[in-house]
């Protein structure tokens, strides 16, 4: 039997905009998804847009009462920005404070640990007016928002986080065109990896001034970056990924500051942002406590063995290009490939190389499309999600009895939620939703989560 940590954390993650819906409900004004969604439906699939999801805005005094029947002893939402403070800035409402509180309470009473996180992927459509994360006036406001939250619901939160996956909201708003308003402009993206850092920082020093009982950290999606060979080449691809996807955010979060390969290729390329000596102080002076890592899927590279014309756009690519691995293990519904031992690599990466931080697993989890089709006398059976969570708690407790400091494993997520563009089409929770009826029901996964949380193994 595979046995884990003594208090170790199972729960499962999940975020405001995600869960809630009642997207413009009780004073609540417009994020970024909202807009786009009025702008352009035909972006999102089956055109399911971000104004009801899970409905947890009504639902959730039923919902939390899923998590001790599906073995949570810790859970993770967020808060949504532009519902606790409608356009970003100035008055909070106080609609908003009262379902967060009650929200929070609920699940406390359960006996779960709260882990409340303070940005993921929605920024208030006034904030982005302004620029976004590109804007230093929006990081202000994002530590007004910071504060405002520690002081409401400090007594609540027992670890909280100030982003989720910084590296997406940059990529996809600036390079890849995922987020709105989906633009392809590298500066906007540097800009706008250094400010979300920066808040992130200037949150940290706000929180520790509150002196709380609680911890404050990071959730980052560190997805190894492999080489495809061990040609120079390839090697050197996948270190300057690895610069870009995981230690662009990991080192200044954890160690205080940017690692000095990243600095020299961009100053390289007169792409440094601007900031200032100060603006380095508090990063250097604001590190997590601990560390939250989302996993999905590898990065493998290759070398992009195409010469960049001198005046081309500066993009990732022109230094790495994804390799795809003949016979490689799919997720065919979300294009992901599957990799378990990277759990093990990330454990030991932190171990290593990073203090040995005290993290745990934030998000992992396989979503997969019409799930009906695995019914069973009225349950969904996903033999499939458990053995992918076997598969990928076999490798982390490899990385714990090496000495690795990780004190838990969260999955995405407890209850079916929309995803982003790709709204209801692939489903992730151990509880199923029935967008029709709005009715729950237990997956065979949430038993057996249940269960693995009981035994605290498998
Ligand atoms: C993580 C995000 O990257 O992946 C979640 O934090 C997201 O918000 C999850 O839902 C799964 O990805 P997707 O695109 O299938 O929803």
């Amino acid at each position: 039997m595979i046995k884990f940590p003594k208090n170790f954390y199972w729960g499962s993650a999940i975020s405001a905009t995600q869960s809630e819906g009642a997207s413009a409900k009780d004073n609540k004004t417009e994020t970024t998804w909202d807009r786009w969604y009025k702008e352009d439906p035909y972006k999102f699939y089956d055109q399911i847009g971000p104004e009801l999801t899970t409905n947890m805005y009504e639902n959730y005094k039923e919902d939390v009462k899923w998590l001790k029947k599906t073995g949570h002893n810790s859970y993770r939402t967020s808060i949504s920005w532009a519902r606790l403070i409608p356009g970003g800035k100035g008055e909070v409402n106080q609609k908003a404070v009262d379902f967060y509180r009650d929200y929070f309470q609920r699940i406390k009473d359960e006996g779960v640990e709260l882990f409340v996180n303070l940005f993921h992927f929605d920024m208030p459509i006034e904030m982005q007016e302004i620029g976004g994360w590109t804007s230093r006036e929006v990081v202000n406001h994002f530590v007004e928002y910071a504060d405002t939250a520690f002081k409401l619901f400090g007594d609540l939160v027992d670890r909280w986080f100030t982003f989720n996956e910084p590296i997406v909201h940059v990529e996809c708003q600036y390079l890849n065109q995922y987020h709105y308003p989906a633009e392809v402009n590298p500066e906007k993206a540097i800009q706008s990896a250094f400010n979300t850092q920066l808040a992130s920082s200037l949150a940290i020093q706000a929180f520790r001034k509150h002196e709380l009982d609680s911890k404050v950290g990071i959730i980052l999606n560190l997805t190894p970056a492999y080489s495809r060979s061990s040609n120079p080449n390839d090697i050197e691809a996948a270190k300057i990924a690895d610069l870009i996807a995981c230690k662009s955010f990991l080192d200044p979060s954890v160690l205080g500051e940017y690692p000095k390969e990243l600095v020299d290729l961009l100053k390289d390329y007169d792409k440094l942002p601007d900031y200032t000596d100060e603006d380095l102080e508090v990063i250097k002076n604001n590190t997590v406590d601990f560390l939250g890592v989302n996993y999905y899927q590898p990065l493998r590279v290759k070398e992009n063995p195409y010469e960049i014309k001198e005046d081309a756009i500066f993009l990732p690519e022109n230094f790495y290009t994804p390799f795809e691995m003949p016979g490689r293990r799919m997720n065919i519904y979300r294009g992901w490939e599957i990799y378990p031992k990277a759990l093990y690599d990330i454990a030991i990466n932190i171990r290593d190389n990073y203090n040995n931080i005290e993290w745990l697993v934030t998000e992992n989890g396989m979503g997969v499309e019409n799930e009906e089709r695995f019914r069973e006398n009225g349950q969904i059976n996903d033999h499939y999600r458990i053995d992918f969570f076997k598969e990928h708690l076999t490798e982390l407790h490899k990385g714990v009895e090496e000495g690795s400091n990780c004190i838990g494993y969260q999955v995405w997520t407890f209850i079916d939620c929309w995803s982003w563009l790709n709204a209801y089409k692939n489903r992730y929770g151990l509880v199923e939703l029935d967008l029709d009826t709005q009715e729950r029901r237990i997956k065979k996964s949430g038993e057996w989560f249940k269960t693995l949380s009981e035994n605290n193994g498998f």
